[in-house]
C-alpha cells in the first residue's frame, strides 16, 4: 500500500513539478496539527494558479487509492455533517472539521481542477492532523501521605498552540496550569482528578482517582445515650476515626489515676448494668496498617442515689448537760446530696427536727435525748441513716475513769449497776427491759479503756430507727424543776 501510494504520489509530483513552477501552489499553515478530540479544527490553506485559469472543482481528501480518484471527504459517511469547506474557488482552500474523533487522524490534502488542466493539482505535503484525547496519569496512583506523586494530563501529541491546562479535583478547579503536576501527597490531595485544555473546558478528561493512605486521624469517642448515666443503666462508647484504609482495630482503655488499663476491643464498647466503680475516663485507640492514634478521654460519671448514709456525733464523747453537740450526716451520693433532713424519734412519734448536713445543739439538755437519724437525698433517690441514740452521760464517773482511778471507777460502775438493776425492778415494763442493756453498755464502755475516745463518757448506741428507746428517764426526773426552761431551749435549738 505504501508502494502504491508512492507511485501515485510520484505521478502527482510530476504534474505539480511541471506546473508548480508556473504559479501552481497550495500552502497549508501549519502543516502539522494536534487537536483535541471533540473539538473543531480549522485547517488554513491557500492555493494559487496562473491567473488565466478558472477553478472548476475543489476537493479535500485523505486517501488516494491506486487506479481511482480519491473520494471527497464530505461524501464519506463518517465525515458527514462534520466537514465544512471554508474556502472558495479563488485562493482560499480552508477546511473545518468538527467533533474530531481519534480516527480522524490522517494527512489531509487539497486538490483542484481548472479549465486548462487535464488532471487535478494536489498540494503537498498536506496537513498531518493528529487527534488526541486527554488522560490523567497519576503515578503512583496509591500513595501514603508524604510520598511524591506526579499527575500528568496526557496527550498523544503536543497540542498546537501549546495551550494552558486546567486541573480539577472532584470537579473543583485547582490553581495549577501546567501539563504536569507534582505534589507531596497529603490526605487532602486524595480525590478524582481530571484535566482540560484552556478554551476547551467542555472537553475534560475522564477522572482518575488518587488514593492517599494515612494513619488514623481525629480519633474520638461518643457516648450513647448522651447525658446523665445512672447506675444500673447500659452505656455504649463508640470510637470513630478518619483513616485510610479504614481502621483495622480498636482498643479501649480506662484511665484510673496514672494507670491505663485495657478494657476491650471493637468499634464500640458497652457497659451493661453500670456501677459507680465504672466511673472513670475512657479512650480508644484506632489502628490501621500505617499507625495508631488514641482519642482524648471521655469522662463517664455514674450517678447514684445516696449510699452508706450515717450519722456521726462530735464531740465523739458523752454529752454533758449544757454542752454543744453536732450531729453530722454523711452519705455517698452522685451528684452529692442535695438535701438533708433530720428526724428525731421518741415515744410519741417521729419528728422532723432540722435540715442541713449538721444538726447542732448548743446547750444540750435531757429533753433533747433521743434517737436521731437523717435522710440524705439527691435527684436519684433518698436514704435514711441508722438512728443514733443521743443521751446525756454521767460526768463524775467518767472523769475518774479517765484518770485511771480503777478502784473508784469500779466502785462507781458497781453503784451504777445497782441503780440500774433497781430501776429495772422498779419499772419492769417490757420496753424498759430492752433499754437496760444499753445503759449498761454505755457505762461499761466509759470504763473499760481509759485510752479510748470514750473517756468523756461517750453514750451513743447505734440502733435501728424502729428501735423505740429513750434512755434519759432518770435524769429527766432529776431536772424536773427546770423542765419548762429546757423545753424552751430545746425548741429553739432544734429548729
Ligand atoms: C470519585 O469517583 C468515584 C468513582 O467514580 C466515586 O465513587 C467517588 O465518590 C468519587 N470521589 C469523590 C470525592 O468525588
Ligand atoms: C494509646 O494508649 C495506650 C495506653 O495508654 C498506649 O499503650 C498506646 O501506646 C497509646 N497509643 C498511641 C498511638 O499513642
Ligand atoms: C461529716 O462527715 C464527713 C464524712 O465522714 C466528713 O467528711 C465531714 O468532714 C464531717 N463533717 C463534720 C462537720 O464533722
Ligand atoms: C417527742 O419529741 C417532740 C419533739 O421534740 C416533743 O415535742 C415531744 O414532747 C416528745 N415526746 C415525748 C414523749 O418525749
Ligand atoms: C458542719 O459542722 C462543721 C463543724 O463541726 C463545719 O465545719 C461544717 O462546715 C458544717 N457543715 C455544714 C454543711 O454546715
Ligand atoms: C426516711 O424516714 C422518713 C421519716 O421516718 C420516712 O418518711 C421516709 O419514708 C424514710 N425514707 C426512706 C427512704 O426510708
Ligand atoms: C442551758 O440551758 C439551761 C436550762 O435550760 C440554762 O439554765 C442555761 O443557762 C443554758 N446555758 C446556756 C449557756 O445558754
Amino acid at each position: 500500500m505504501v508502494c502504491k501510494t508512492s507511485g501515485v504520489l510520484l505521478a502527482v509530483l510530476y504534474v505539480s513539478g511541471v506546473v508548480g513552477q508556473n504559479g501552481w501552489d497550495v500552502t497549508y499553515t501549519p502543516e502539522r496539527i494536534c487537536a483535541l478530540k471533540g473539538s473543531t479544527v480549522d485547517i488554513y490553506c491557500t492555493y494559487s494558479y496562473p491567473h488565466d485559469n478558472t477553478v472548476q472543482k475543489t476537493s479535500w481528501f485523505t486517501y488516494w487509492p491506486l487506479f481511482s480518484e480519491p473520494e471527497d471527504l464530505s461524501l464519506k459517511p463518517r465525515y458527514r455533517g462534520r466537514v465544512q469547506y471554508l474556502g472558495n474557488k479563488h485562493h482560499d482552500c480552508s477546511l473545518s472539521i468538527a467533533d474530531l474523533r481519534e480516527s480522524d487522524s490522517a494527512t489531509y490534502r487539497f486538490k483542484f481542477l481548472t479549465n486548462t488542466m487535464k488532471r487535478e493539482y494536489t498540494g503537498q505535503p498536506g496537513v498531518m492532523l493528529t487527534v488526541t484525547d486527554l488522560q490523567v496519569g497519576v503515578d503512583p496512583d496509591t500513595v501514603t501521605e508524604g510520598w511524591r506523586v506526579t499527575l500528568t494530563c496526557r496527550t498523544t501529541c503536543t497540542l498546537t498552540g501549546r495551550p494552558a491546562f486546567i486541573w480539577y479535583r472532584n470537579n473543583q478547579r485547582l490553581y495549577f496550569s501546567r501539563q504536569q503536576y507534582q505534589i507531596t501527597a497529603s490526605s487532602g490531595d486524595a480525590g478524582n482528578y481530571s484535566c482540560a485544555v484552556r478554551g476547551y473546558e467542555n472537553l475534560p478528561s475522564t477522572a482518575l482517582t488518587l488514593n492517599v493512605q494515612y494513619p488514623p486521624k481525629r480519633t474520638s469517642v461518643s457516648v450513647s445515650p448522651s447525658g446523665e448515666i445512672e447506675e444500673g443503666s447500659s452505656v455504649t462508647l463508640t470510637c470513630s476515626s478518619d483513616a485510610n484504609p479504614p481502621v483495622q482495630s480498636y482498643t479501649w482503655f480506662e484511665k484510673t489515676g496514672a494507670v491505663n488499663s485495657e478494657r476491650g476491643t471493637g468499634e464500640s464498647y458497652t457497659i451493661t448494668n453500670i456501677r459507680s466503680e465504672d466511673s472513670g475516663q475512657y479512650y480508644c485507640e484506632a489502628q490501621n496498617q500505617h499507625g495508631a492514634l488514641n482519642s482524648t478521654a471521655v469522662t463517664i460519671d455514674v450517678q447514684y442515689p445516696p449510699k452508706r448514709t450515717s450519722v456521726s456525733v462530735s464531740p465523739s464523747g458523752g454529752i454533758e448537760e449544757g454542752s454543744s453537740v453536732t450531729l453530722n450526716c454523711s452519705s455517698d451520693a452522685n451528684p452529692p446530696v442535695q438535701s438533708y433532713t433530720w428526724f428525731k424519734k421518741n415515744e410519741s412519734g417521729v419528728w422532723q427536727t432540722g435540715s442541713g448536713q449538721n444538726l447542732s445543739f448548743f446547750n444540750f439538755t435531757v429533753w433533747k435525748s433521743g434517737l436521731y437519724y437523717c435522710k440524705a437525698e439527691n435527684k436519684h433517690g433518698a436514704q435514711n441513716a441508722t438512728a443514733q441514740t443521743i443521751k446525756q452521760g454521767v460526768g463524775a464517773m467518767v472523769v475518774l475513769c479517765a484518770a485511771g482511778w480503777t478502784t473508784a471507777c469500779l466502785a462507781l460502775v458497781l453503784i451504777a449497776a445497782i441503780v440500774c438493776v433497781y430501776k429495772r425492778k422498779k419499772r419492769g415494763t417490757p420496753g424498759e427491759t430492752a433499754r437496760g442493756p444499753h445503759t449498761q453498755m454505755s457505762l461499761k464502755s466509759a470504763c473499760s479503756d481509759p485510752q479510748d475516745d470514750t473517756y468523756t463518757g461517750l453514750d451513743l448506741v447505734a440502733v435501728s430507727p424502729d428501735y423505740d428507746t429513750l434512755n434519759v428517764r432518770a435524769q429527766e426526773t432529776a431536772s424536773d424543776s427546770n423542765s419548762a426552761l429546757q423545753r424552751a431551749a430545746q425548741a429553739s435549738d432544734s429548729d
